[in-house]
């Protein structure tokens, strides 16, 4: 079984350190869901571990097995098992999503696909993700919606079966509809043993998909971990108890809320959804 560590991680973006010496493991068969507040360092966990380049690891390691993931450019991080479906998925003018798919496939094979074993699959999938299959030829992420390029990012998990996928903020954007489409296609894949880092201020996506784990990152560090009432917990109490209890003293973000205003939210979420 494949592990992913995270040992003492600290993250820069240009001079400024914005995590802080981050320790944090995840086995396949797990979910782990991240939360914390905004602008505390949750997207920049994932896009290290990814190989952003914007982001300079300064110090600590980051293991997949035995891997030096650091070593690693992002390419050969993505076929050695890591994903990451991002907050903002970029529109990418000029590739096309068919062909973009096809190559980011055949790059994990040693032969490549035929082309009717691949349109197969693609066909499954994009009907699977409720996204019509006209859209595989369009250019990837260029004017779709915001929940269409969260189901793509989530098409993509499919097709490439990672060991390990994190998903951040994936329940932005989605409607009712969309979120369970995309929680079951996450239960699908939780069901065949793949690991999941899932980064949402909503209980709602996890109760659907239910984290074996949670983390919460405050100022740049993870501040306690445990099972997943740490989730329902933060839903209605916020993240106060952090300071009160951990005497961890929350960092005001940058054009951010003041911490007593800062709670994720969810019940005015499902209140608002459950009214649909
Ligand atoms: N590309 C970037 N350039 C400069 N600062 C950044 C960049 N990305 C993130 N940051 C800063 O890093 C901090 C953490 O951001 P982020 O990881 O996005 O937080 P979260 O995902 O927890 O909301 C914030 O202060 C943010 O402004
Ligand atoms: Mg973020």
């Amino acid at each position: 079984m494949s592990k992913l560590k995270i040992e003492n991680l600290h993250v820069a973006v240009g001079d400024k350190e914005i995590l802080h010496g981050v320790n944090l493991s995840l086995q396949e068969g797990e979910t782990l869901a991240l939360l914390g507040p905004n602008g505390h360092g949750k997207s920049t966990l994932l896009a290290a571990i990814m190989g952003n380049p914007s982001f300079t690891v300064t110090e600590g390691k980051i293991l997949l097995d035995d891997v030096d993931v650091l070593s690693l450019p992002v390419d050969e991080r993505s076929k050695a098992g890591l994903f990451l479906a991002m907050q903002n998925p970029a529109e990418i003018p000029g590739v096309n999503s068919a062909d973009f798919l096809k190559a980011a496939m055949n790059a994990r094979r040693e032969t490549p696909m035929k082309l009717f074993q691949f349109y197969g699959a693609l066909q499954t999938a994009y009907k699977e993700m409720g996204i019509p299959f006209e859209m595989s030829n369009r250019n990837l992420n260029e004017g779709f919606s915001g929940g269409e390029k969260k189901k793509n990012e989530i098409l993509q998990m499919k097709l490439l079966q990672p060991k390990f996928a994190m998903l951040d903020e994936i329940d932005s954007g989605l409607d009712v509809d969309a979120m369970q489409v995309v929680a079951a296609a996450i239960r699908e894949e939780q069901a065949k043993g793949r690991g999941f880092l899932v980064i949402s201020h909503y209980a709602r996506l996890y109760e659907m998909i239910h984290p074996t784990r949670a983390a919460v990152m405050v100022n740049g560090r993870i501040a306690v971990e445990g099972g997943p009432e740490i989730i329902s917990r933060i839903d209605t109490t916020g993240y106060e108890w952090i300071r009160d209890e951990l005497g961890i003293e929350i960092e005001k973000p940058v054009a951010d809320q003041p911490m007593n205003k800062v709670s994720i939210g969810a019940c005015a979420t499902r209140v608002g959804l459950e009214g649909k």
